[in-house]
């Protein structure tokens, strides 16, 4: 079903987006390859926060850095913006992989969803058990109620090839193994990823990834901003959220989530009209990183809308750092 668009999500919103990520971007390149995951966090968290005070808004931070008490900055709750405007809701990490640009890694973004107020589903901090696949397929085709072998199966069928022709993309964590064995003794090939499962899921509605099934566990507030994403492209998402104990359950239930076991769609997520922007910051299947050229620095950014499923690639070209 088509999305309305919303009149609270002005279009003059959309491009600014794309300058919160930027600075957020430019920000922590400083700190890519440096092996301080922490002032990498920090200096991309102050650089977004920074940028979205510029903003005439009222934006509340829903899913953010953490808790008030262990987020000093964006954190849940937060409000940001000048105060005036439209109410919006936000999901935001202004650095979705630490580790991978404290390594210099690929794919670390920065990155943003915004909507109305009430529209991004308030996730806890905990994992989420993840399924994604992009646009054009028929509905129900993969569901987390169902085997990896079974998806894949229903997957390579409805795209007519084998099941050993299907790339399915993975974190690489133990937690998986299981998961990624199932995966190869059906002949399907594994794609593991080191870190950024917001890119992992939103590769999977770009051909040229070759990615065409997303599987596993990773943060569910990135399942959220990840979904976000895919809201605007078209694709098919599930989550479930997985807790280890009983300290994330309460979490869990102090946001609301009262079925432990719910099967997130899409639409659970990411309600009405939404904005998703991210910045590059290292290169990586959906942007190029940060690079500095001189007394110049460029960036590139993607900013999407689901209302209208407008995708804009934006180069910036930025002088001294300086994000205009
Ligand atoms: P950070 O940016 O917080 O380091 O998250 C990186 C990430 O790889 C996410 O993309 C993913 O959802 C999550 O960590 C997976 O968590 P874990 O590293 O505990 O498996």
């Amino acid at each position: 079903m088509p999305v309305k668009a919303s009149k609270t999500l002005d279009r003059v919103l959309v491009l600014e987006m794309v300058r919160v990520t930027e600075a957020a971007a430019i920000a922590a390149c400083g700190m890519v390859g440096r092996g301080d995951e922490k002032a990498a966090d920090a200096a991309a968290v102050e650089a977004m926060r920074h940028a979205f005070n510029e903003l005439e808004f009222d934006g509340t931070v829903v899913i953010g850095e953490g808790e008030r008490d262990e987020a000093p900055m964006l954190y849940i709750g937060e409000k940001v913006g000048k105060g005036t405007g439209p109410k919006i809701d936000i999901a935001l990490d202004p650095l979705e992989g630490t580790t991978i640009t404290a390594k210099a890694g690929p794919n670390a973004l920065a990155v943003l969803a915004i909507a109305e107020e009430g529209c991004l589903l308030n996730a806890p901090d905990v994992y989420m058990n993840k399924i994604a696949i992009g646009p054009g397929y028929p509905k129900n085709l993969v569901s987390l109620t169902r085997t990896p072998t079974e998806n894949v199966h229903a997957l390579a069928k409805a795209k007519g090839v084998a099941p050993n022709e299907i790339i399915a993309c993975v974190l690489d964590r133990p937690r998986h193994e299981d998961l990624i064995a199932e995966l190869r003794a059906i002949g399907c090939g594994v794609m593991l990823i080191p870190d950024g499962d917001v890119a992992g899921v939103i590769a999977v509605s770009d051909p040229d990834t070759t990615i065409d099934i997303y599987m596993g566990s990773g943060g569910a507030p990135e399942g959220v901003l990840a979904a976000a994403a895919l809201a605007c492209v078209g694709g098919q998402f599930e989550g479930r959220l997985l807790f280890r104990n009983d300290d994330e359950r309460a979490r869990a239930s102090k946001w609301g989530v009262t079925d432990l076991d719910r099967i997130y769609q899409l639409q659970d997520l990411v309600r009405g009209d939404a904005i998703f922007a991210a910045t590059g910051v290292t290169d990586g299947s959906l942007l190029q990183g940060v690079k500095r050229r001189g007394d110049k620095m460029t960036t590139e950014s993607v900013v999407m809308r689901a209302s209208s499923g407008t995708v804009r690639w934006v180069k910036g070209e930025h002088r001294r750092g300086i994000v205009g």
